[in-house]
């Protein structure tokens, strides 16, 4: 099989680069090991940024999302049994985020995909990328048969999320990484419980962070810092509860609605970077490339930033043969990278408990929310990252 370009992974930044190039005239496709099922029900982020609700709507993915996704103005920092709303849409010259799961973004780029008779070839294994020096890089894998394949192509996307295979096809020598771990988990679980709140609550408290989001008037997504090594069993329903009342109390007295728990999961907290992004015919995007702890809510934005940069740069190749945009894809996607890596280590680094914090760190911590909720230009510089900086 031949195609333009081969695409590893069908999470959000492959299959938003595959439609971006499908609009460019580009031809692509996209080799996914697991099922449709499977990438359609996995529970992960929930908040777009401005700019990422702009690319989907003037994209033609915008319809559900503008039906169904929630507009919030603000966020709600909680500390020392307080609330303070950062009015983000006033400080940020009226931009806002958008509350839309990442797998309901997943479904509608699937549908849109399929619907223009994209190529996804779900269930591959083995997948292998090779001759990247050259002007005919291939990637080898099994389809779901298990029948050996090679797709060739002209420039390969490794889009395949942290854990995938794109990134070890780059030489170690020509590879520098960055790596920040954090001893501390979070714990997600979805509910079927009424709002809490209008507007996210990011909670710091001695015994750790939580936040409590909202997936619909019905469903609300919260979270709790946990230790990175705890087992889902060790966390009975009735104890994730009694930490998130603990933790979120206020002295007027607000309650957390509770409700059935039908899904829970915990997850690690790394910052990643590796640089450059690009190697020969080998462009990443998102989690293949970069990580970030989610407190800032930045992931799937920079993924779907990343590839915005990308189709364009393979839009400007294929109409004028010219690849100085590809050659700058790099260097420009790592600039947004490296502002959402320090804002996300912020917000992380405030907001959670660390466990050798002394009494001077947790201090320090309260003074910088203190401060946070007092100036306006530090309320300010919280909300236009939250929202998003604004693409160039
Ligand atoms: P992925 O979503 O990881 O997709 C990669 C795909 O590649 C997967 O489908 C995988 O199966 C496939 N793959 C892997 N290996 C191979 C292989 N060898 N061959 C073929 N396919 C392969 N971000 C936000 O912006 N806002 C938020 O509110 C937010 N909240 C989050 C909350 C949690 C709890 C978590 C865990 C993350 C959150 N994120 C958030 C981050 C966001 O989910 C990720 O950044 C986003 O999924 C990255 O998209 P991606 O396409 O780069 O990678
Ligand atoms: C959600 C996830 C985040 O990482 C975050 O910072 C805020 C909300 C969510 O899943 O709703």
């Amino acid at each position: 099989m031949r195609t333009q370009i081969g695409i590893v992974g069908a999470g959000p930044a492959g299959l938003l680069l595959s439609h971006l190039l499908h609009l460019e005239g580009i031809e692509s496709v996209v080799l996914e090991s697991r099922s449709r099922q499977e990438i359609e029900a996995t529970i992960r982020a929930g908040v777009l940024e401005q700019g990422t609700v702009d690319v989907l709507a003037q994209t033609g993915l915008g319809e559900r999302m503008k039906r169904e996704g929630l507009v919030h103005g603000g966020i709600y920092l909680r500390f020392a049994g307080r609330s303070h709303r950062i009015p983000m849409s006033e400080l940020a010259n009226g931009r806002a985020i958008t509350v839309y799961a990442q797998h309901e973004v997943i479904r509608d780029l699937v549908k849109a995909r399929l619907n223009a008779g994209g190529a996804l070839l779900f269930g591959v294994k083995e997948v292998g990328i090779e001759d990247l020096e050259t002007r005919a890089p291939r990637i080898r894998y099994r389809g779901e048969d298990d029948a050996p394949r090679e797709l060739l192509c002209d420039f390969v996307a490794g889009c395949d999320g942290f854990h995938g295979v794109s990134r070890s096809a780059i030489p170690s020598r020509r590879r520098k990484e960055y790596i920040r771990k954090y001893p501390f988990g979070w714990l997600g679980i979805l509910a079927d419980a009424p709002p809490s709140t209008d507007e996210l609550i990011y909670a710091y408290h001695e015994r750790g962070f939580s936040l409590v989001s909202t997936r619909s008037p019905q469903v609300q997504r919260l979270y709790l810092q946990c230790d990175p090594g705890d087992r889902i069993e060790s966390w009975s329903d009735s104890r994730i509860w009694e930490e998130l009342h603990t933790r979120l109390a206020t002295r007027d007295g607000w309650r957390l609605t509770e409700g059935r728990v039908f899904q829970k999961g915990i997850v690690a907290m790394r910052s990643f970077v590796l640089e450059p992004m690009q190697y020969g015919a080998l462009f990443l995007a998102g989690d293949a490339a970069h990580i970030v702890p989610p407190t800032g809510a930045k992931g799937l934005n920079l993924a779907v930033a990343d590839v915005r940069l990308l189709a364009r740069a393979f839009a400007e190749f294929y109409t004028s043969s010219r690849c100085e945009a590809l050659e700058r894809y790099s260097e420009m996607a790592l600039k947004r990278v490296w502002r959402a890596e320090h804002f996300s280590w912020w917000m992380t680094s405030v907001l959670h408990r660390f466990p050798d914090a002394t009494p001077f760190q947790h201090r320090l911590q309260l003074s910088e929310l203190e401060y946070v909720t007092e100036s306006r230009a530090k309320a300010a510089t919280l909300a236009e990252n939250y929202v998003g900086l604004p693409f160039e």
